[in-house]
């Protein structure tokens, strides 16, 4: 309610005026919601695309990095010599040879580049090796004489956290900047109400790692005037500029990033570690360098998604009303914070699920352990308190003998709820109609009773999740206010450049982006190019991440767009003899409005616009207006809008040998609206698939910090086999904030699809594993058992 009382003045009005009409036009839309294929598609399904490892590169050197053995230990001497002494190395760098500052962390200043004194996990990266081939780089490697002492180590946050525990970093092992309480109303007043039903378990996640399609693979060009060119697969070009200005003691415009075709990235390469170790080899060697990693160093160096250890505690009335969540969680950040506070903190605001909640008590404390970094993974530490979250749910409705359905039901967030921080939601609320909508497509009701009826060696089972998920960064401590570029040129022939900072990485934003600028200036999809992202072009338009890429760049885009537009329209007014407000544009043909007679064409306009010196390029920003967010207590508004949705998933399980196999996932989204259909499929398959992987499959295992299965033979992913049937459904609630009403939402189909398959196994087998992966090892184990 105080976050009312920031927005009366509207920043917004006053900043863009009416440019920002069409965010929730109600219009006949003509390119929006339309089907348009991805940038680079048609490449990347003919196999033409160049990514990382493809690029040519003109006398290069080899990068390879020597990395710890060990998960904790003192340097005690690096000694190069052998490996200096074999034919075809070049040179082997250290932190000694770091020009700049050695320090890639992204939130905490926590990590090197390269050791200095101490290493922190398996595969700690201690110097590089620089040769004239790949093999050479590579048996080099295995020379460089590392003495180590080692340390004794922690691999759990429980561990971590004890008086005794070993430091891994000077302060401790406690990482402060994220830990996040969310308080609302008196938890324990609550749960000493007399008639009051509770549910009380622990819930464990795992390490899930990205498994994008190309590893990690960048080439680094030291040019004459002593820049430097990055040529990588990437997700955070500024990053990655800012990163290796760092470290080579440069100016960030003396870095030039251009992004190669990106084989999908899903927080991944967020890290900006792997481009930085390049250009320091090119930058030592004065020779394009190529550092390109195995899948079992794509596997163990950057981020993977963070095991959560989650205690939740959920009460309702008998009639089933929510009272009460209360919820201690434990994070295994790794070695080193990388991006870890900031799950945190969407965790924490999003751990009472997306209901109404009187009284909330959430706490996250994360913690270093001597495993792998832990850090960006699509979902931000969404996807495991949404596994605790709706588990819970279904625990409490069994509780109460009701129908996990109706349950929920009587407790979702609506137009006007407030969220557990107290965020009064007053718009877009479409989570009612996803629920009808996927419990009437899926046969809910009738396949519950009939699949509970089942006997036999194989069971089949139904279960619903509903989740929320908040789009961008916005009131995460330590942003900014969010912000979004993009510049639009209108060439002389009527073509129009699209450029935007936010990158594709097979998730389609950039393209939407040309789906509103398309419907904006009423021209056809094919008169946009959009251009691949170069740092000396493309205007800074923040990470991509946090499923803000449509929804912010779109913004920027539309705004771009209607400025262009108005400018056209007044010169298109003189030409036609009418006022500007009467001017039409439409697939690419310009009239007044009510007298067909008096036309031309955008092209012909463009041509007449130059001839003026009116200038048809613009590059515009997009800021969010601010609103209130009180960390002490966890309450105010966490983000703009949320996307809602509701999955049914129907598994079947073999109850000998407890393997699991989902058979049909129905999830339904109020996504504000589809930009490009397509892609909003796109999004939903690969989020389902990626999500049974999540459900019942992958685990990096770490084994006293080692990782075990670093490999795509051992670390099981979905494959086509393991895919289900996938029907997906959109709600279309128009978000006034979105561009033409979109809202964020590349995260969503992980963050609700786990829990629904949980709980769908839990449906046919009866017996509950509250930890992921629901493998058949748990539930053969749990069968037994007869929990
Ligand atoms: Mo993402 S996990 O918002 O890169």
């Amino acid at each position: 309610m105080v976050a009312k009382a920031l927005e009366e003045s509207d920043p917004e009005q006053e900043r863009y005026g009416k440019l920002l009409e069409a965010l929730s036009s109600k219009d006949h839309l003509i390119t929006i919601g339309s089907k348009a294929p991805i940038f680079e598609a048609k490449d990347r399904a003919l196999g033409i695309a160049r990514y990382g490892a493809d690029l040519p590169a003109e006398n290069p050197v080899y990068a390879k990095i020597v990395r710890s053995k060990f998960p904790h230990a003192k340097i005690k001497k690096i000694d190069t010599s052998r490996a200096e002494k074999l034919p075809g190395v070049i040179g082997v760098f250290t932190a000694e040879d770091i020009p700049g500052i050695n320090e890639i962390g992204a939130l905490v200043p926590d990590q090197p580049l390269l050791a200095t004194d101490t290493v922190r996990y398996y595969g700690d990266s201690v110097a590089i090796v620089a040769a004239e081939d790949p093999l050479t780089a590579e048996e080099a490697a295995e020379l460089v004489d590392v003495e180590y002492e080692p340390l004794p180590a922690v691999f759990s946050p429980l561990d971590a956290m004890k008086p005794n525990a070993p430091k891994i970093h000077e302060g401790g092992n406690y990482i402060p900047t994220g830990h996040f309480l969310v308080k609302k109303g008196d938890v324990q007043k609550a749960f000493a109400q007399p008639d009051i039903i509770v549910v009380e378990h622990e819930y464990r996640t795992q390490h899930q790692e990205h498994a994008f399609l190309d590893p990690e693979a960048n080439l680094a060009i030291p040019e004459k005037d002593g820049t430097m060119t990055i040529i990588a697969g990437l997700q955070f070009p500024f990053g990655v500029q800012m990163t290796v200005a760092k470290i080579l003691g440069l100016r960030s415009d003396q870095v030039r990033v251009i992004q190669a075709a990106t084989g999908g990235s899903f927080g991944g390469r967020d890290a900006t570690g792997p481009q930085a170790k390049a250009a320091l080899v090119a930058y030592k060697t004065k020779r394009p360098t190529i550092l390109t990693y195995t899948r079992e160093e794509s596997m163990t160096e950057p981020l993977v998604r963070h095991p959560y250890i989650m205690r939740y505690k959920t009460g309702a009335t008998k009639d089933g009303k929510l009272i009460a969540v209360k919820a201690e969680i434990f994070v295994d950040a790794g070695a080193y914070e990388t991006y870890s506070s900031g799950p945190a903190w969407r965790a924490a605001t999003h751990a009472a699920g997306p209901y109404q909640v009187p009284n909330v008590h959430i706490e996250i404390f994360p913690y270093y352990t001597n495993n792998t970094p832990s850090g960006a993974f699509r979902g931000f530490g969404n996807p495991q308190v949404h596994f605790a979250t709706e588990s819970q749910m279904d625990e409490l409705s069994e509780k109460l003998d009701m129908d996990p359905v109706e349950f929920r039901l009587k407790n979702i967030l609506r137009d006007g709820s407030a969220t557990a921080t107290g965020q009064i939601l007053d718009h877009s609320v479409g989570l009612e109609e996803c629920v009808k909508k996927a419990v009437k497509d899926s046969h809910w009701k009738e396949k519950r009773a009939k699949y509970k009826e089942m006997k036999g060696a194989k069971k089949k089972g139904i279960g619903i999740s509903l989740m929320y998920h908040g789009a961008s960064t916005l009131s995460e401590p330590g942003e900014g206010p969010d912000y979004a570029r993009s510049t639009i040129i209108v060439n002389k022939d009527g073509s129009v450049t699209y450029r935007t900072g936010i990158i594709e990485m097979g998730q389609g934003s950039p393209t939407a982006h040309t789906l509103i600028v398309a419907e904006a200036l009423g021209i056809p999809l094919n008169y946009i190019n959009l251009e691949r992202f170069d740092s000396r072009t493309h205007p800074d338009a923040g990470i991509t991440v946090a499923s803000r890429g449509t929804y912010m760049g779109g913004i920027s885009a539309l705004i771009a767009a209607k400025t262009i537009a108005k400018r056209m329209k007044k010169k298109a007014a003189q030409m036609l003899d009418c006022r500007p407000s009467k001017v039409d544009f439409k697939e690419g043909k310009v009239s007044a409005k009510n007298q067909p007679s008096k036309k031309t064409t955008f092209k012909e306009l463009a041509v007449r616009c130059h001839e003026d010196g009116i200038v048809l390029s613009e590059t515009t920003t997009y800021i969010v207006p601010r609103i209130y967010w009180d960390n002490e207590m966890g309450q105010g508004d966490t983000y703009h809008a949320f996307t809602f949705s509701a999955t049914v998933s129907e598994v079947e399980v073999d109850m000998e040998t407890g393997q699991v196999q989902v058979l049909k996932v129905t999830p339904v989204y109020d996504l504000g609206r589809v930009i490009n259909r397509l892609g909003a499929e796109g999004q939903v398959e690969g989020g389902v698939v990626q999500a049974v992987g999540y459900a019942i499959m992958e685990e990096l295992v770490h084994k006293e910090g080692l990782v075990t299965n670093p490999n795509l033979a051992d670390y099981y992913i979905p494959t086509s086999m393991d895919s289900p049937e996938i029907t997906s459904n959109f709600v279309e609630h128009p978000f006034k904030r979105g561009p033409y009403g979109a809202k964020g939402f590349a995260e969503s189909p992980i963050v609700g699809t786990a829990p629904s398959i949980a709980n769908a196994i839990y449906h046919a087998t009866g017996t509950r594993v509250r930890s992921l992966p629901i493998t058949s090892e748990k539930i053969h184990l749990s069968l037994e058992k007869g929990e």
